[in-house]
């Protein structure tokens, strides 16, 4: 079985999907870490994001500078790049037909149920107002000890939000066929609550 969650920044993808994963025993992807993990190694060693791609390596995926903005500026903008993508894509479908637990899969990013898993069993797309996801993100930063400044989380969710959905290639979208969530008015014990029951019938 395979579950594809789609969404913007700071909907509470990353959250649920983990939390379903765990639920049902299935292997959990974050694919948006990929992305995080080209865009630094490619600003670190100074290569086309494209060869840094295809270089990427599961030691890559560790660095801990791949959680902050600057991390999601970098990959934001390398997953903007066709041959980025498709240097991605078999490493996503490998994991989701062939989980390491064998059970089932669950991925999280922007194009998995329009791309990577479109025959995915369940398709979530995950998503809340710009506003709550701003405040989300200030708040989570500032449980890291980190200095925010809300307009300048909110200008950068923004451009983020923009150059994902505009992007020629995988853009972010809704799949037809994909159920749509939406965390503004949830907590993640609520939206977990509403997927996990989803996921059932
Ligand atoms: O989910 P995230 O915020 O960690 O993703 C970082 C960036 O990576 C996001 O702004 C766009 C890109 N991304 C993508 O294009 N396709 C995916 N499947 C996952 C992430």
């Amino acid at each position: 079985m395979i579950i594809a969650i789609d969404g913007p920044a700071a909907a509470g993808k990353g959250t649920l999907a983990r939390r379903l994963a765990e639920a049902l025993g299935f292997d959990y992807l974050d694919t948006g870490l990929i992305y995080r993990a080209v865009g630094m190694k490619a600003e670190r060693t100074g290569w086309p994001p494209e060869a840094a791609a295809l270089a990427l390596t599961p030691s890559d995926l560790d660095g801990a500078d791949l959680r902050g903005d600057e991390a999601a500026q970098a990959a934001s903008k390398v997953a903007a790049i066709p041959e980025v993508r498709a240097a991605l894509l078999e490493f996503q479908r490998a994991f989701a037909a062939n989980p390491p637990g064998g059970k089932g899969a669950v991925l999280d990013g922007r194009d998995i149920g329009t791309v990577v898993c479109p025959q995915a069993d369940l398709k979530l797309f995950v998503t809340a107002s710009l506003e709550k996801r701003v405040e989300r993100r200030v708040k989570e930063l500032q449980q890291r000890g980190l200095e925010v400044i809300q307009t300048e989380v909110f200008a950068q969710m923004k451009e983020r939000d923009e150059r994902d959905s505009q992007r020629a290639v995988a853009p972010l979208v809704a799949a037809n066929d994909a159920r749509v969530l939406d965390t503004s008015d949830l907590d993640a014990d609520q939206a977990f609550a509403l997927a996990f029951e989803l996921v059932r019938t």
